[in-house]
């Protein structure tokens, strides 16, 4: 029988994608906050002996995992046979090692309250920098969904002549990918993070790319000062207005009004719900699903 497919995040359309590309049907549950902010989670489908499949990205962390938790163990509790999450933005990726004394190593932390509720896991390109596999926070089956592919489909048909960016070092493994895919010219620039809304970015001689659209290309959305900040220097060489693509829009704070006011058009996967959504994630995702659902 098919599994159910809850969604707790509002992705919609993502649920809707992927119920219809893999094996499963659509279920439905409720969440809201009080106004004390704990967190209320209501199942509303049968899940009697079913298998579950939680969709969540984690792009507001703080205010997800709870109910994401509540819901997972309620549905044990309902009896599910087992539960999957999908979370195509996996959170807490980037802080992976102790950069200050004292601080917390929250990859590893997050990583080690998430895995006991879970019997498997997808995700979308997590940022993996210094730790390269998944399965050393997360020890339980799992894929790492690519998205390069969709990104590139998306270039080749909408930028006639593109030349790919990554804004820092960290970029590179999609930037160069993209790149691969669409045989387009790729740069790939360096970034000093000055704060968490301050970074500096140098960009090379790019005299020669005149005649191209910059596409930005990177991983994350957050503040959007990585794009803003190269956008900047793109400006003051005399490029092209750039247009940026991301995997993961989280748009943080004021990030969406800070980009347009920059004259960045910015276009994101709909691995987090958002109105810059154009890529569609559902197949990738799905054939994930079906590789590891009972
Ligand atoms: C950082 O390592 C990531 O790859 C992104 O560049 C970063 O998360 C973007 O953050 P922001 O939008 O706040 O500059």
């Amino acid at each position: 029988m098919n599994s159910l497919l809850f969604c707790l995040d509002g992705n919609l359309a993502l649920q809707t994608g992927l119920a219809a590309r893999a094996r499963l049907q659509p279920a439905a549950c409720q969440r809201w906050q009080f106004p004390d902010e704990e967190s209320y989670v209501r199942v509303l489908s049968n899940v009697q002996g079913r298998d579950a499949v939680v969709l969540c990205s984690l792009h507001r962390p703080d205010t997800l995992f709870i109910p994401l938790c509540l819901l997972m163990e309620t549905l044990r509790e309902l009896g599910a046979r087992s539960v999957g999450l999908v979370a195509p933005y996996l959170a807490y990726m980037r802080q992976d090692q102790r950069f200050h004394p004292g601080e917390a190593v929250s990859a590893r932390l997050f990583a080690d309250l998430l895995a006991p509720h879970i019997d498997w896991l997808v995700t979308v390109d997590p940022h993996l920098h210094r730790i390269h596999d998944l399965g050393t926070l997360y020890p339980v089956p799992h894929r790492v969904v690519h998205a390069a592919p969709a990104l590139a489909a998306w270039v080749a048909s909408e930028i006639a002549q593109p030349l790919l960016i990554g804004p820092d070092s960290e970029s590179e493994q999609w930037v160069s990918e993209v790149a691969r895919l669409t045989k387009a010219p790729f740069i790939v620039l360096q970034k000093v993070r000055l704060g968490d809304r301050k970074v500096a970015v140098s960009v090379p001689d790019i005299e020669r790319w005149r005649e191209h659209t910059p596409v930005l290309i990177d991983d994350i959305i957050s503040t959007g000062r990585t794009l803003i900040e190269t956008a900047g220097h793109l400006q003051r060489a005399g490029m092209r207005p750039p247009v940026a693509l991301a995997v993961h829009g989280v748009y943080a704070e004021h990030a969406e009004r800070d980009l347009q006011a920059a004259g960045i058009q910015a276009f994101t996967s709909n691995s987090i719900p958002h109105a810059s959504n154009t890529i569609d994630l559902s197949e990738l995702v799905g054939q994930a699903i079906e590789e590891l659902a009972p």
